[in-house]
């Protein structure tokens, strides 16, 4: 099950098609929960050959695992509070496309989608989805929830902080923290630890 019908759900759908079409199997996706689908989400669903089967509270009455498809990360721990311990979250999602090397930890919910990488001895906690292109580098532990977007670049050995944003194409220089529920914005540099719950953005990052 993948609980969103938004974008960011229906891209993990892709995500579970490729897997599928690469011969390793992940299961069948039974559909999508969601508490407040619009139209437009239910009618692209639709051309997706897939559906909508109600709110998310249905999930611990299925026998199905299911993956959060919501970008927000906020709103992603925000679901997650609610369901992990009462549904079964899905194992880790990684697209043929994505590269994941020696030693990395992986955990529940985790999702890759094409092209993403990460190198060696990573910790990636529960429901850390990491976008097309964005690479994680040696030794660092991302937070449960954690969003990265597309084409970002987290170095060696950082620390980003539970429910925390980095945004597209953003970089985060090695050993640098990012906090907890922190933000940093689309091609931002982080050369500077990171408050929990701050945005930054631009070069430096302030
Ligand atoms: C940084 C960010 C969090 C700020 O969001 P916000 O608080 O809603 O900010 P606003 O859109 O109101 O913009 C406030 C100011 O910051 C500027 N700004 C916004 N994002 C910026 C960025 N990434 N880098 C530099 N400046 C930025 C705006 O131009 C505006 O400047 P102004 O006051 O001089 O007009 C957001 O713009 C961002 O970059 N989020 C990441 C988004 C992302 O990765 N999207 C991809 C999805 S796959």
């Amino acid at each position: 099950m993948i609980v969103g019908c938004g974008g960011h759900g229906r891209e993990i759908f892709g995500v579970i098609a490729a897997v599928n079409d690469a011969g390793d199997a992940p299961g069948k996706v039974v559909g999508f929960v969601d508490d407040a689908p619009s139209e437009d989400n239910l009618r692209l669903l639709d051309l997706l050959g897939t559906s909508w089967l109600g709110p998310s509270d249905l999930l611990p009455r299925l026998d199905a695992c299911f993956v959060i498809g919501i970008g927000d990360p906020r709103i992603r721990a925000a679901v997650a509070a609610r369901l992990d311990g009462v549904a079964r979250p899905a194992a880790p999602l990684v697209h043929p496309a994505a590269t994941v090397g020696l030693a990395n930890s992986l955990a529940e919910g985790v999702v890759l989608f094409a092209g993403a990488r990460v190198t060696t001895n990573v910790t990636l906690g529960r429901h850390v989805h990491l976008n097309q292109n964005a690479t994680i580098g040696h030794d660092t532990v991302l937070g449960d929830c954690v969003q990265v977007n597309p084409s970002a670049a987290v170095s060696g050995s950082c620390r980003i902080g539970a429910g925390a944003l980095i945004g597209t194409n953003a970089s985060v220089l090695q050993g640098r923290t990012v906090g907890a529920g922190a933000t940093v914005g689309a091609n931002g540099c982080v050369v500077r630890d990171v408050d929990p719950g701050r945005i930054v953005k631009g070069v430096p990052a302030r």
